[in-house]
């Protein structure tokens, strides 16, 4: 008998304190007992990392997980069935397209690079400008956005209740029919499960592997974190980075994109302030920036290096440094070196 864990009321956040599943097996007497796993509240935590934090009804299944995969593969969130959030996340580009900036429904153009969605289960709000609370009501975001999927929301959930084989799905899943909440919290859930934890940095730095890391690699993480870079002022460990809104210098003008003050309309204080990148899988996720306009790691260097565009709200840490050209091979060595893109597969 499945155990109805989505049924269970829980008090308080879930807290992720074990990478193990918690199995609630009901086994009635003198039956053979089969134990079906995919209701099981998965306990997702990384011992170098902060706990995920979420509401409690939020708790991740398998269940859940791969009906949230499975909508995430699925073109029908789109307008014209052509697209699907995985067009624009590509799983082997750590969940970013590869292109300057995301292309949408009919070819139409955004202004800003697809991010990683590796770890976005631990970010406390969303999108570059932070214009966004939470990773259910993100959901939203892309499926309705014209340049996107360019779908409205409740025709989305029409779509996805009057198909053949969703509706039973989302029944034995969450025990509800599909709704607004039961859709976004399904692709939410899978979303949680993009973790990325074990790369060879993590072996070296957390996991005690002194071997993990070549003496290169290890020359470009002392330069990363010395104070002339200050890379890990923002950047930090071990998320790489502090979630914080920062100008870091891109240009003296920021009206094709004002980042933080689009939402907040407070050009003064937060003109060209973004969201600091994670920089793990960096490899993987080029073109950089907001807008994709750096191709390569040797020209975000080049352009921490010169010390930005003069802006009055460039952050005070962008103040240039010099660097020799070996010295620039072992920072990208490092960089490189936070590759991961495995350990998320061991979470279901
Ligand atoms: C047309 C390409 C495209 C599609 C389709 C798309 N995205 Fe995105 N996604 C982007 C871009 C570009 C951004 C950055 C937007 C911003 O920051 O303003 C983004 C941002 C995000 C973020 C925020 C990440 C962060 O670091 O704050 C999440 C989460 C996300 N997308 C999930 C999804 C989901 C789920 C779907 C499907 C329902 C989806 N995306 C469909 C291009 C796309
Ligand atoms: C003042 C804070 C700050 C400091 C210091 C800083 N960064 Fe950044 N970094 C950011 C912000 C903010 C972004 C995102 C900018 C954007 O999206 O336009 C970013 C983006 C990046 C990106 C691109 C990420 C992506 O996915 O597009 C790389 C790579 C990077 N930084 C590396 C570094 C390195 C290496 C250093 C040290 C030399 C450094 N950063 C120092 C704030 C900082």
């Amino acid at each position: 008998m499945a155990t109805k864990t989505a049924n269970r009321i829980w008090k308080g956040r879930v807290t992720l304190i074990s990478l193990s599943l918690l199995m609630f097996a009901a086994c009635a007497k003198d039956k053979p007992v089969t134990i079906d796993n995919s209701q099981a509240v998965i306990n997702l935590a990384i011992p170098h990392f902060p706990s995920m934090e979420m509401d409690s009804d939020k708790f991740i299944t398998k269940a859940r997980a791969e009906l949230g995969k499975e909508l995430f593969f699925d073109p029908i969130l789109s307008r014209n069935f052509d697209i699907s959030c995985s067009s624009c996340h590509l799983t082997n580009l750590a969940f970013t397209d590869g292109l300057k900036v995301s292309v949408g429904t009919d070819g139409r153009l955004h202004n800003r690079n697809s991010p990683t969605l590796f770890n976005v289960g631990w970010h406390p709000y969303f999108f570059m400008d932070g214009g966004n609370p939470s990773l259910e009501s993100q959901v939203i975001g892309p499926i309705e956005e014209h340049r996107e999927m360019d779908l409205p929301f409740t025709e989305a959930i029409a779509r996805v209740a009057a198909d053949a084989h969703y509706p039973e799905k989302f029944q034995k899943v969450f025990d509800l029919p599909v709704s607004a909440y039961t859709l976004s919290l399904a692709l939410a859930t899978y979303e949680r499960t993009l973790v990325s934890y074990r790369s060879a940095f993590d072996e070296y730095y957390y996991y005690g592997d002194s071997l993990a890391l070549t003496n290169q690699e290890k020359r470009g993480l002392a330069l990363f974190k010395s104070e002339a870079l200050s890379c890990t002022s923002c950047h930090q460990f071990p998320l790489t980075t502090d979630f914080s809104f920062q100008n870091n210098g891109l240009y003296e003008d920021y009206s094709a994109d004002p980042g933080r003050a689009r939402v907040t309309n407070n050009l003064a204080e937060h003109e060209g302030q973004f969201k600091v990148a994670t920089l793990r899988n960096i490899a993987l996720t080029g073109p950089y920036m907001h807008d994709g306009s750096r191709s390569t790691l040797s020209e975000v260097i080049d352009h921490y290096a010169s010390g930005g565009s003069q802006h009055p709200l460039k952050s005070d840490l962008i103040k240039g440094f010099t660097i020799s050209a070996d010295d620039k091979a072992a920072l990208i060595a490092f960089l490189e070196s936070l590759t991961d893109t495995v350990s998320y597969k061991k979470v279901y």
